[in-house]
């Protein structure tokens, strides 16, 4: 099997769409933010504060070559801004995770751990200009896609067995 890569905007539900296909199918998940937290040893919030968003762009990038050389067989979840790596059609099928702002907005509010969630997120600080980068790059995830998911309104088991439906096709 090639590897999965599951990409999409901040807040969507990468992270928990990967621990849930792990749940249902025992494939091995990484993801690209962990593993550059792991890298720098310090968060990513810390990485832009200090070294900037350019800086972690070229740790996304490198992080990409690494995935395309030496991972296969993998679930890989992303952040929100890595589908923008050239190779990334390189490394496996690309699966986005579509929702409209206002479902991510919803979802992320409604979560018990809200404010860690939107303090984690540098790009996420003001609303306004998140919803200015959501509506760039929108066109842009669904060009890089090679399987689209609407995941509105619908649970996190369902959005997984989806995913692992059409992959296997
Ligand atoms: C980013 C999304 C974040 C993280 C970084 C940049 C982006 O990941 O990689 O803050 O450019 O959209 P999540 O999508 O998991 O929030």
């Amino acid at each position: 099997m090639k590897n999965i890569i599951l990409i999409g905007f901040m807040g969507v539900g990468k992270g928990s769409t990967a621990r849930e296909i792990v749940k249902q199918s025992g494939i091995v998940a990484v993801d690209t933010d962990d593993i550059i937290e792991s890298m720098e040893n310090r968060r990513i919030k810390k990485i832009f504060e200090e070294d900037g968003e350019a800086y972690f762009r070229d740790l996304e990038k490198r992080v990409a070559l690494w995935l395309q050389k030496s991972v296969e067989n993998t679930l890989i979840s992303t952040g929100g801004g890595f589908y923008k790596v050239s190779n990334l059609k390189k490394i496996g099928k690309v699966v986005l995770l579509d929702s409209s702002f206002d479902g991510i907005y919803k979802r992320i509010k409604n979560h018990p751990n809200a404010e860690k969630k939107l303090k984690k997120r540098p790009l996420f600080k003001e609303i306004a200009k998140a919803k200015e980068l959501y509506k760039q790059r929108l066109p842009e995830y669904k060009k890089v896609a090679d399987i689209i998911i609407d995941v509105e309104g619908k649970s996190v088991e369902k959005i997984a067995s989806e995913i692992l439906k059409k992959v296997k096709k």
